[in-house]
């Protein structure tokens, strides 16, 4: 491992591990990093106590089946996108400036992580349940299936360590696509659109509060690994060509067949107002978002079916100061009761 000398022609996915930050080469990566520490938050600044009391209470059979399915789901999903960053995008991301915000981003990850773990704590009481929960990447077919889809990708690129050939850039390149794109993008957006569902009728507050802060974390997250990808077309433009635009819609259409089926799953009991066609329809949506996303045409030309998601690209926008009257309203809690007060 040798600090190389910074050259014109020197590119992001050159192998080695650059140590210089001035003259900084890629100043947008830093600004970045910047950006996502301005946006630090806490799991306990989310309060969860009026969800235990929408699980017991306002919710149907049907319902509680979704939020087990959605739960089981975040048990794994963050460490398994940590353990990629680790393992494949680190390594060959060659820029100090932009391996601080994967640094910064491994971080939030594990906020994430630690925000599903307290909120399956707080949801499965019963030990012998929640161990079931932690498991179900091996035993909830489902699950295990969008499982699968993830390592396939992690795997696909384990054993380089170098990316010196053609080959090895458009390799890492489908990795580092396939996990902004198809995980981040799609995998955890059908998951926050059922959160966001359930918002929409007003359960689990907890659940929804701590969402936003995820969800413009996933926003981050993705608009960084776009940015790097078009980064690297401007460098290499004869990497992206048919073949490579072909790759991604295959695995873009790969990622929509598994979350369809774990959306047949998850609505499995009949859930009103929310069906198996609408949620393919609203990946579809997503999948194209990520192809302009990527400078790539759109594929299906679907629109949103989620009036409560359009919301959310408003709050997204917003949430910043969102966040400062939640957290307000967490501190005189104990004194004006929520139901009164609204
Ligand atoms: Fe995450
Ligand atoms: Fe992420």
């Amino acid at each position: 491992m040798s600090a190389h000398p910074i050259t014109r022609d020197s590119h992001l996915l050159d192998p080695g591990f650059e140590l210089t930050l001035r003259p900084m080469r890629y100043p947008k990566f830093y600004e970045m990093y910047r950006a996502a520490i301005r946006n630090t938050w806490t799991v306990e600044e989310v309060d969860f106590s009026l969800d235990t009391t929408d699980l017991k209470s306002k919710m149907s059979d049907a319902d509680r089946h979704l939020i087990h399915r959605l739960v089981a789901f975040f048990a794994t999903g963050d460490t398994i996108v940590s353990n990629n960053l680790v393992l494949n995008l680190y390594q060959h991301v060659n820029s100090p400036e932009a391996r601080m915000f994967l640094s910064r981003q491994l971080y939030e990850e594990a906020l994430h992580v630690q925000f599903y773990l307290t909120l399956l704590d707080t949801y499965i009481p019963d030990p012998a349940e929640r161990n079931k929960a932690f498991a179900a990447i091996e035993t909830i077919p489902s699950i295990r299936q969008k499982g699968e889809f993830c390592f396939k990708w992690i795997d696909s690129i384990q054993d380089l360590q170098r990316l010196e050939t053609r080959e090895h850039r458009r390799q890492f390149l489908l990795n580092l696509i396939c996990f902004a794109a198809c995980i981040e993008g799609l995998f955890f957006f059908a998951a926050f659109a059922y959160v966001y569902y359930l918002r929409s009728r007003g359960l689990l507050h907890g659940l929804a509060s701590g969402t936003n802060w995820v969800f413009r974390d996933e926003s981050g997250h993705m608009a960084f690994a776009f940015d790097v990808v078009r980064t690297v077309r401007e460098e290499e433009p004869d990497l992206f060509d048919d073949e490579m635009r072909l790759q991604v819609e295959e695995m873009l259409e790969d990622a929509i067949a598994c979350e369809t089926q774990f959306a047949a799953d998850v609505l499995s009991g009949g859930v009103a107002g929310l069906s198996v066609n609408d949620m393919r329809q609203y990946l579809e949506y997503c999948a194209d978002q990520r192809l302009v996303q990527l400078d790539m045409p759109k594929k299906y030309g679907a629109k949103n079916p989620f009036d409560f998601m359009d919301l959310q690209d408003v709050q997204e926008v917003t949430n910043f100061f969102e966040r400062r009257v939640s957290s307000y309203q967490v501190g005189v809690q104990g004194e004006v009761a929520f139901d009164q007060s609204f």
